[in-house]
């Protein structure tokens, strides 16, 4: 979008565009069609954002790209605690200011700084609309070439682009936007630096840094792996949102004897910070097979960090058996859960002579490897 189209939309004639919703101007044959396209993407924006819980967001600007690498409003204000020693932080890349607005709303002055003109008129717009903009100072720039203003702050947060208009590239760290190389030049300017990384990154990469490297999880995805320069440091560790539990990277868990009363389906942060050992101590629990990252435990547990089911019957997977019991239970549906096991749900069903979006009770059916064959174990959730 050209810095001229997000001017007018964030205008009074643009809220009057942006007040037709999106079905009228769908068809609307009175506008340019650039502006058309540009007030369909902010009502899109805004409905994303309302759908994440974002509380004001029928008044915001975002557009879908911005919005998909925005942080969460959860993610967002532990950012800004991590600077809870600074009073002024850098933005480095600030998109739309979803983190901008978290560390202003946090009582920080912040200096915002991104390439996009469009972007910055939106980050603009949505500080005012929150009553932030006296906080923050906008600059269009390449922070990799600004002098000056952004030194001064205290802290410093990095959130480069993992993605260009066609591409996502995550795990490649060569071509962030800036590159991670630019950490270095922040470390050296400010006090604390805070950066929002993919946890796809690869775990070398992510340690050279150095630092406290923490997995942050929310809705049992692992959304970033976020480094804190300048302060305290010790193991990796997963941190779940907005539970606030936390599991330290350590040994691994015991491998379970036999099976215990319930399965516990591990969040996936956890498993990326290795420290599922944390976890299994923490519900006395162990791992059912050293590959798939299940455990079981005599209790369910009302964990965050875990989902439990309580099992019904475990049996040899190919085994006809397990089909037959099925189908005596009257089970008819299963929801699959499988980490290794090759085939796709629809395949499982088949497999086991079970109709795909068939009737009948339903079931999860968790496949774990066991040795060379596969075992199943048939569990309802607990939790
Ligand atoms: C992942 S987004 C930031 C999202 C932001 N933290 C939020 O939550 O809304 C990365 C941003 O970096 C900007 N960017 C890329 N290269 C840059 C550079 N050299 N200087 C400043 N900003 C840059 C992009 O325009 C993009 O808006």
């Amino acid at each position: 979008m050209t810095e001229a189209i997000a001017e007018f939309l964030v205008s009074e004639p643009g809220a009057a565009v942006l007040g037709r919703g999106a079905k009228a101007l769908t068809n609307a044959q009175d506008l340019p069609p650039e502006l058309r396209a540009g007030a369909l993407t902010i009502l899109d924006g805004r409905e994303r954002a309302h759908k994440r819980g974002w509380e004001e967001a029928g008044q915001l600007f975002l557009t879908a790209d911005a919005l998909a690498q925005a942080s969460s409003t959860e993610i967002a204000a532990f950012h800004a605690k991590c600077f809870s020693e600074c009073e002024s932080v850098l933005d480095a890349c600030c998109g739309v200011g979803r983190d901008a607005l978290a560390l202003a709303a946090a009582g920080k002055r912040v200096v915002a700084v991104d390439t996009d003109p469009a972007r910055l008129v939106f980050a603009r717009a949505n500080a005012h609309v929150l009553g932030l903009e006296e906080k923050i100072r906008f600059v269009c720039a390449d922070v990799t070439a600004l002098e000056g203003e952004s030194g001064h702050c205290e802290g410093a947060f990095f959130d480069p682009a993992r993605r260009d208009g066609h591409t996502r590239f995550s795990a490649d760290s060569e071509r962030y936007q800036p590159p991670l190389s630019f950490l270095e030049s922040l470390q050296e300017r400010h006090k604390i630096v805070v950066a929002k990384l993919s946890p796809a990154l690869h775990e070398d990469t992510l340690t050279s840094l150095g630092g406290q490297l923490l997995f942050l999880s929310e809705e049992r995805t692992c959304k970033e792996a976020c480094i804190v320069l300048g302060g305290e440091a010790g193991p990796a560790r997963a941190l779940l949102l907005p539970s606030g539990e936390s599991y330290e990277r350590g040994e691994e868990p015991f491998i379970a004897d036999e099976l215990g009363e319930y399965l516990l389906d591990p969040d996936p942060g956890v498993i990326r910070a290795g420290a599922l050992g944390a976890l299994a101590d923490a519900c006395q629990a162990a791992l059912i097979a050293p590959t798939d990252m299940y455990l079981t435990a005599a209790e369910p547990s009302l964990r965050a960090a875990v989902r439990s089911y309580k099992i019904r019957v475990a049996l040899p997977y190919r085994d006809r058996t397990l089909g037959r019991w099925l189908r005596e239970q009257g089970i008819g549906r299963l929801v699959v859960k499988k980490r290794h096991y090759p085939k796709e749900p629809e395949a499982v069903h088949k497999e086991l002579g079970l109709k795909w979006g068939g009737k009948g009770a339903e079931a999860t059916l968790v496949i774990v490897a066991q040795g060379k064959s596969w075992l199943g174990i048939v569990c309802d959730p607990v939790n």
